[in-house]
């Protein structure tokens, strides 16, 4: 599917490529036949990358206006009418402008060439970009999605069910390496096998949870789905959260032993790292497929093993993921720990 920002029929003609590389030219939809400068649709409707990835969105000229600029913009839904300008470009060079600027470059590849660069993806950087060309008279713009690969997992506060505000679900992603998973993030992460019968928030500030399996226990409804309470009190209402994550820059790797948490941090410690984010250990179970039989410590006190081959010894549970004994005890000599470096 191809998006457009808005529903000026300025630029409809379309130019591409196909199978054997030769030009096509779309039909001609538009009556004022204005030139069009922008190849539409984009090149590409939906960019991927992982976190620390260097991506290019891409926009390319068919034609070069004799004085132009092209504006980069991310279209925030949380900016609230302010525009996000990440990268002015001209035939003179480009500027980069606000915090997204700082990773941001012209690719430049040909003279035609308008992409955007963004180098060191983020978590944050996921969303909707507009390349805007503005010649003076007329504005055209394409717009493409950059989403970022990774995995959602539900995060509970260690005093229990559903003790976070949305302000404090927020929180504990970012204290776990993550941050709170969007509406589409979530609903895609039910379609790659998600099922928790806890309502946690998103991003947006509604709140939901995914069945794969129904069952009596998790509410009313016979079909798999998403169940949505829709948006709730940000102040004063109380869910989990659904936290999303990416690639991570460093490894996970195990410390053996019967550790109390303390002795766990030391463990890690003498190692050169630091006990892991409970998203660290999600991403090195998505990514990496690491598999381990054995509980460790996390840093925020819970214990947990991932699993990427079930096997029956190993908790009894079909499916791969990653299983949680809560948090227990910090004095109980019981566990290894779980490293990060
Ligand atoms: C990503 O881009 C940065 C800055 O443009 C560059 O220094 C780095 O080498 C690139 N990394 C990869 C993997 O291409």
């Amino acid at each position: 599917h191809f998006s457009r920002e808005d529903s000026s029929p300025l630029s409809l003609i379309g130019v591409w490529m196909n199978a054997n590389c030769q030009a096509q030219r779309a039909p001609l939809m538009s009556a004022d036949n204005g030139e069009a400068y922008l190849i539409e649709p984009p090149v590409y409707a939906e960019v991927t990358g992982r976190r620390g990835d260097n991506v290019t969105l891409p926009c390319l000229l068919r034609n070069k206006p004799k004085h132009y600029k092209v504006k980069w913009t991310k279209l925030d839904p949380e900016s609230m009418g302010v525009q996000n300008v990440v990268m002015m470009l001209s035939a003179q060079g480009y500027k980069p402008y606000g915090h997204l600027g700082k990773r941001a470059s012209p690719r430049n590849a040909h003279a035609m060439d308008v992409s955007l660069e963004l180098s060191h993806l983020t978590l944050e950087d996921g969303g909707r970009y507009r390349c805007e060309l503005i010649d003076g008279i007329e504005d055209e713009n394409v717009v493409i999605t950059l989403s970022i690969e990774g995995l959602v997992f539900p995060y509970q506060s260690k005093h229990g069910r559903y003790r976070f505000t949305f302000h404090e679900a927020k929180q504990a992603c970012a204290e776990n390496d993550a941050i709170l998973a969007t509406f589409d993030q979530l609903y895609r992460a039910w379609t790659e096998g998600l099922d928790w019968c806890n309502a946690g928030w998103v991003h947006d500030g509604t709140v939901h949870y995914p069945i794969i399996q129904p069952r009596a226990a998790c509410g009313e409804g016979l079909l798999p789905g998403i169940r949505s309470y829709g948006p709730k009190d940000k102040k004063r209402d109380h869910f989990d959260a659904f936290c999303f994550t990416s690639l991570a820059p460093g490894s996970v790797f195990y410390a053996r032993g019967s550790f109390s948490y303390k002795q766990a941090e030391l463990a890690c410690a003498e190692k050169g790292a630091k006990l892991a984010d409970v998203g660290q250990l999600y991403s090195a179970w998505h990514f990496h497929q690491y598999d381990r039989c054995d509980g460790g410590w996390l840093r925020d006190g819970s214990v947990r093993f991932p699993i990427s081959n079930p096997r029956r010894r190993c908790g009894g549970v079909s499916e791969a993921g990653v299983r949680s004994f809560g948090f227990p005890d910090r004095n109980a000599h019981l566990y290894g720990a779980y490293c990060y470096r």
